[in-house]
């Protein structure tokens, strides 16, 4: 245990190289830094505003890059924002849910939560609306719960492939921030 403490604090084996172990309590170290950082955003961006973030009024954003099935996340005025290309499978089955089986029916139709014509995309406000964690779920590997589309893991929260919660504690669905396309594949959020 001793010596399992001390590697740890001097980050080096005996010879003074990193050893395989060390690696792996960097990692980590590293992991649950990120994990913290992400779970915070809200409580952070309000202590510490970044000058050139909170300028920035709107933000273009180009959906090149994003693979059917994938999400990035976008920074505008604060806020992290989910920018998503869903499959058609996922489109069918956003679209086919019905008002009743919704937690929050406010803007609860899929036609109500993306732009005429361009199904395929969906852009949200990705921070939970029970305490305001930001859900995973972007990337196809990350945890998405029962609904494909978001999970929150401070407390379980699923929300669907439209950004709706479909199981709490959150009350409300994740929101749709102003955004308009400037081209078939670009978007300028704000
Ligand atoms: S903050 Fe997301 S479930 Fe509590």
């Amino acid at each position: 245990m001793a010596d399992t403490h001390g590697a740890a604090v001097s980050g080096h084996g005996p010879g003074g190289e990193v050893t395989k172990r060390d690696m792996i309590k960097l990692v980590a170290t590293a992991g649950a830094a990120i994990g913290v950082g992400a779970l915070a955003w809200p409580f952070i961006d309000s202590m510490n505003p970044s000058a050139d973030v909170l300028a920035l009024s709107s933000v273009e954003t180009d959906l090149k890059p994003i693979a059917e099935g994938s999400g990035i996340t976008v920074v505008w005025q604060g806020k992290p924002i989910f920018v998503r290309n869903r499959t058609p499978a996922e489109i069918k089955e956003a679209q086919a849910v019905q008002l009743s089986q919704l937690i929050d029916r406010t803007d609860g139709l899929d036609k109500q939560r993306v732009k005429a014509g361009h199904e395929q995309w969906i852009v949200l406000i990705g921070i939970c609306t029970h305490l305001g964690c930001v859900p995973l779920g972007n990337k196809p590997s990350d945890p998405r719960g029962e609904y494909g589309g978001w999970f929150c893991p401070c407390h379980g929260s699923q929300y669907d492939t439209s950004g709706r919660v479909r199981h709490g504690p959150a009350p409300l669905n994740l929101p749709v921030p102003p955004y308009a396309f400037t081209s078939d594949t670009k978007i300028k959020i704000g």
